[in-house]
């Protein structure tokens, strides 16, 4: 069997073949980074005439990278939602309409499922059951996936998504958009200790996180510090490390709720260094593992939902004509609606 996946939630177009036998066989992505930087975030009418543009010659270039024809193809998979409605417009209606075309069946995808299955497409991947700490722009959630398909959330941000205060607090720190990578990059210059962020809600019984009061610390911190290259980083750096110690904290109360041993961190924060060492050093303590996608499967791409999609497919997932997106779609309404 073998799915095309295309991805269009957001600022990123992309296109993958996944085929159960073989494996990933391609992985094309368009990144529309450079065109939202100048406006300091990303524009949703800009990203949905880009996504028109980039999504055909890319799953031209996917179909070829991977030597596949049309009849190769058994589904056609797209992210159906959450995200930006008119992005996810875009690749739905060119999904259905391959699908269409080519007499095969299309399968809507949720995108954070995608970014929970992505390191299933790595060579070391977990076993069921695992904790699934979800940390991406719109997106900070632990759930409890007991098997496949089946996600329960445990806790999740009650306010701003751990990306989200990145790309904030970067923004505070007069970095530019998108703010979450580069703001990781000035921390490895900051020394650990110079200042010290709060830990909200590190304290509450309960597995949910708030990260909005970090962007207020980081701005009053800014504007009493003095403005130097150096302090900057420093502020970075425990910016950082704040996060850090949160997810940490909490994953460390979840996996004694659940006494799960396994632990899969995904969505595009889990690309930062000083995470993924922050919860390495805790499962290594809880003599636990931890599973992280490639750095490149960790932001959004179309092998994930190439993935997924395979996974849905083979549970009988269907569209149906009908151009159908779901800008708000939560992971624990999956099983009951398109198992
Ligand atoms: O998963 P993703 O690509 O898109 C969403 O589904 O939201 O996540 C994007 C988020 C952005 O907030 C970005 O700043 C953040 O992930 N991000 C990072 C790093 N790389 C991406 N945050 C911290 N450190 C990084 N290295
Ligand atoms: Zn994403």
């Amino acid at each position: 069997m073998r799915v095309l996946g295309i991805e269009s939630s957001c600022d990123e177009t992309g296109a993958a073949v996944y085929d159960d036998k073989l494996g990933l066989l391609s992985n094309a992505l368009y990144s529309q980074i450079a065109m939202h930087a100048e406006y300091g975030g990303v524009v949703p009418e800009l990203a949905s005439r880009d996504h028109i543009k980039k999504a055909l010659p890319l799953i031209r270039k996917a179909m070829e990278d991977s030597g596949s024809t049309p009849a190769d193809i058994d589904a056609v998979a797209y992210t159906a939602g959450p995200g930006l409605v008119g992005a996810l417009m875009v690749g739905a209606a060119v999904a259905r309409s391959l699908a269409y075309a080519w007499n095969r069946p299309a399968v809507p995808v949720n995108h954070m499922e995608g970014h929970l299955l992505a390191p299933m497409l790595e060579e070391r991947k977990p076993e069921f059951p695992f904790l699934a700490l979800l940390v991406s722009g719109g997106h900070t959630m632990i759930i409890q996936v007991a098997a496949p398909g089946s996600y329960r959330i445990l806790g999740q941000s009650v306010d701003d998504a751990a990306g989200e205060a990145f790309d904030k607090t970067a923004k505070l720190l007069g970095i530019p958009y998108p703010g979450g990578p580069l703001l990781s990059r000035l921390a490895e210059q900051g020394v650990s200790g110079r200042f010290r962020f709060p830990r909200p809600m590190a304290d509450s019984p309960n597995l949910d996180f708030s990260f909005s009061g970090l962007k207020t610390h980081a701005a009053n911190t800014i504007r009493e510090a003095e403005n130097s290259e150096q302090v900057r980083a420093d502020i970075a750096r425990a910016f950082e490390e704040a996060v850090t110690d949160i997810l940490a904290i909490k994953v460390r109360k979840a996996l004694r709720q659940t006494h799960y041993k396994r632990l899969v961190v995904a969505g595009g924060v889990s690309a930062n260094r000083g995470i993924r060492q922050g919860l390495a050093d805790l499962m290594t303590e809880l003599g636990g593992e931890v599973f992280y996608p490639r750095t490149e499967f960790c932001t959004d791409n179309g092998a994930m939902i190439a993935y997924a999609g395979m996974f849905r497919f083979n549970k009988g997932v269907r569209a149906d004509l009908s151009v159908e997106v779901r800008p708000r779609w939560p992971l624990d309404t999956l099983e009951q609606n398109n198992g």
